[in-house]
């Protein structure tokens, strides 16, 4: 396909111009090129325990559905009806073996094999060969997570994921079992703004004491002065666009356990006794210390902590964020405490959700303002170095996170195809 852009004149290492932001050109090219082609987040297993469990999820604008078959296999299929394009499903789970288009009645099976069409006495010595369900080319499955990919062939989902593998496992580590239960339900946040915007601003570190100042304030958790130039929190560019505020040496100063669900062993005595029969005394309290990690995997999967994102892009200018809280299986008594604190901060009337999303409309407002043309994205360039993984790093309030997702997204839309 032809390129529209020379994205090469428009973003450089530490300036990026605003046309990136609100050009449909500029989205409909994001989405051949990054939606459809790279690992996308879907959904996880946990989703769908049983045969035949079904969920409707997208990758970018696009309809998919997340399938457990009768034979127990996870498979992504696409939520379009082949005879006039219909979305097929319209429910958001259930369970069942076939679906059935609402249009004209076609039924596929959940492996997407068509298995008959309504009033068939039309359709006589006609085949059925390629009118079954679109597949996801690909699709790849880390500890629950699944992962789709609209590309035949491309480098494999652990290669993806890289570095930031070690952060999933640093959130799976604070389950007893091991594994999530992400069964909370999803709010859905739409929001008038360009989804680079939130993909930037999820591991940046340089707003919270603003634009969160006054929870901080009201909720007198100390929290706020995690976010200012005396904090030690770090911030990471994994490398493919994956990034991360890490908190772990402001937490590790404190060496208390539970800091991050705001939580102490008296409150959540048996989260702690399974987390010491699970993990042994000395490393449950180091997990506990470390707390979730706060990272972005590129594109779509936020990690905050305690709850998961997934954004989903369906206009230049239209963003979904699809939020749950993160559940552990098993777990005894901090599943509920999980829920509530997700409700207090990204609920329809969630403290920290709402102050984000103002910015991330004015942002694209302001972005549509061509005058300054460029935004800065420089802050501690100066002072970046590597961490022991070979990494960058930089005080928590730096744009090396930015400029990380910009590298990457740089290469992906001057990739040859
Ligand atoms: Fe689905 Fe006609 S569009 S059966
Ligand atoms: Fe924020």
């Amino acid at each position: 396909a032809a390129q529209a852009h020379d994205y090469r004149a428009l973003i450089e290492p530490a300036r990026i111009n605003s046309r990136l932001y609100y050009d449909p050109a500029i989205f409909q090219e994001e989405l051949e090129k990054i939606w459809y082609k790279t690992w996308v987040y879907v959904g996880h297993t946990s989703e769908i325990p049983n045969k035949n469990d079904y969920v409707t999820k997208s990758i970018g604008p696009m309809p998919v559905l997340m399938v457990r078959d009768r034979e127990g296999e996870v498979r992504l299929l696409l939520n379009k009806c082949p005879h006039r394009g219909n979305q097929l499903c319209a429910y958001q789970k259930g369970n069942r073996t076939s679906f059935t288009c609402p249009y004209h009645s076609w039924t596929f099976s959940n492996t997407g094999d068509l298995m008959g069409y309504a009033l068939p006495e039309g359709y006589e010595g006609q085949s059925k060969a390629g009118l079954n369900l679109g597949k996801v080319p690909r699709i790849a499955i880390y500890r629950g997570f699944v992962f789709g990919s609209m590309a035949a062939e491309g480098i494999s989902l652990e290669e993806h994921l890289g570095g930031a593998k070690a952060a999933l496992d640093q959130l799976l580590d604070n389950s007893p079992t091991g594994e999530l239960e992400l069964t909370a339900g999803f709010l859905q946040h739409r929001t008038k703004a360009n989804w680079k915007f939130m993909l930037e601003n999820e591991t940046d570190g340089y707003h919270p004491g603003f634009v969160h100042g006054s929870v901080f304030q009201v909720t007198s958790s100390g929290i706020g002065s995690l976010y200012g130039a005396e904090s030690t929190a770090l911030t990471r560019d994994y490398g493919n666009g994956h990034t991360e505020f890490d908190l772990r040496p402001e937490w590790r100063k404190h060496d208390k356990p539970l800091q991050w669900f705001g939580t102490t062993p008296e409150r959540l005595p048996e989260y702690v006794k399974s987390m010491n029969a699970a993990y042994g005394e000395e490393r449950a309290r180091e997990i506990m210390i470390d707390g979730s990690p706060h990272v972005m995997i590129f594109p779509n999967l936020f990690i905050a902590e305690i709850q998961i994102f997934v954004l989903q892009p369906v206009a230049v200018d239209e963003t979904i964020q699809h939020v749950t809280a993160v559940q552990f299986k098993g777990a005894p008594d901090i599943n509920r405490r999980l829920r509530q604190q997700t409700m207090g901060s990204v609920g329809p009337a969630g403290l920290l959700l709402a102050d984000d999303t103002e910015m991330y409309e004015r942002n694209h407002r302001g972005a549509q303002i061509l005058d300054p043309e460029w935004l800065v994205l420089s802050r501690g360039l100066h002072r970046e170095r590597l961490d022991e993984n070979g990494y960058r790093i930089a005080h928590s309030t730096d744009e090396t996170p930015q400029r990380g997702i910009w590298r990457h997204y740089l290469n992906l839309m001057t990739e040859a195809r």
